[in-house]
């Protein structure tokens, strides 16, 4: 109804406008008015589509900040059970407050919200080896509060940046990156597929970069590990999407983060 009343009070300025003869500026006005409206409808469609997570087992590495952290409190406010991992535990364990606290906030207003605690396992990507444990131990504590104990939907969110000239990186650090944003993810994936497969649903996300796409200077071990995880999940793709497991890999462009500033050098 706000945006209705905007929108009829700036097609009201501009008609006065256009009666006054400013053609040009009218139609300006009117274009961004629209095009402002669009937007902030297509919006809150987009934040209506987290409805399909309620009741969900959502595991998200990388929760500890940045976009997964968002990510993690939309879902747990859509209804899902999600399941916090990274390396720091005590940010983990803020995380878990914070959805806990925005939703105890929202039962105030709303009575009949359906909310989960959310769950925290830490975890360190940069160990692939160490995966199928952290799976069986996710699915430990699933079973714990009921059900079956699978994971829904995995969210490979977690990653490290780089940023050095190619002839400047040390070998180590391209093996490093390449560890904890592809050898770890598909590690993690791999150790959930059997139960997805089994059941015959479930839905595996990667987050990939712009940098997936195109190589940037500076930037050549993690664009690599990036392109690295489109074949991986491309191929993976093809061979489970006949069988109830829909793969995503989603390359955000620039998202205003810590990722940056953790950035390995040299
Ligand atoms: N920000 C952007 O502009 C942008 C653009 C395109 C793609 N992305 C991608 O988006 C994803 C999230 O990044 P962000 O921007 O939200 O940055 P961020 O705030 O720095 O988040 C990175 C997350 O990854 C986790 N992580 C790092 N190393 C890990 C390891 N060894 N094991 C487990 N978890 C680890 C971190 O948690 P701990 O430190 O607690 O381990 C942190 O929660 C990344 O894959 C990134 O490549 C970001």
């Amino acid at each position: 109804a706000f945006q209705a009343l905007i929108l009829a009070f700036e097609i009201f300025v501009s008609a006065i406008l256009f009666i006054y003869g400013w053609t040009g500026f009218t139609v300006a006005c009117i274009s961004v008015t629209v095009i402002m409206f669009i937007r902030e409808t297509s919006l809150k469609k987009k934040n209506a589509d987290y409805s399909g997570f309620k009741e969900k087992n959502v595991w998200i590495t990388g929760a500890s900040s940045g976009i997964g952290e968002a990510l993690a409190k939309a879902l747990y406010m859509a209804g899902a059970r999600v399941i916090l991992s990274g390396r720091r535990e005590a940010e983990l364990e803020r995380v878990r407050s914070a959805c806990i606290e925005q939703g105890s906030a929202a039962r105030v207003r709303d009575v009949q919200m359906d909310l989960k605690d959310p769950l925290v396992l830490p975890l360190d990507l940069s160990r692939p080896a160490e995966m199928a444990l952290k799976a069986e131990e996710a699915r430990r504590l699933l079973t714990m509060l009921g059900g079956e104990g699978r994971v829904d939907v995995l969210v490979n969110n977690a990653g490290v940046s780089s940023r050095a000239l190619a002839e400047e990186m040390e070998w180590t650090v391209d093996q490093s990156v390449m560890a904890v944003n592809y050898l770890g993810p598909v590690a993690l994936t791999k150790a959930v597929l059997g139960g997805m497969l089994k059941a015959g649903a479930g839905q595996i996300v990667v987050i990939s970069s712009v940098q997936g796409l195109v190589g940037l200077p500076g930037r050549s071990a993690y664009s690599a590990s990036k392109h690295a995880l489109h074949g991986f999940f491309d191929s993976l793709r093809a061979e489970v999407a006949s069988r109830g497991i829909s793969v995503t890999v989603v390359c955000p462009g620039y998202v205003r983060t810590a990722l940056s500033l953790n950035a390995v050098t040299g």
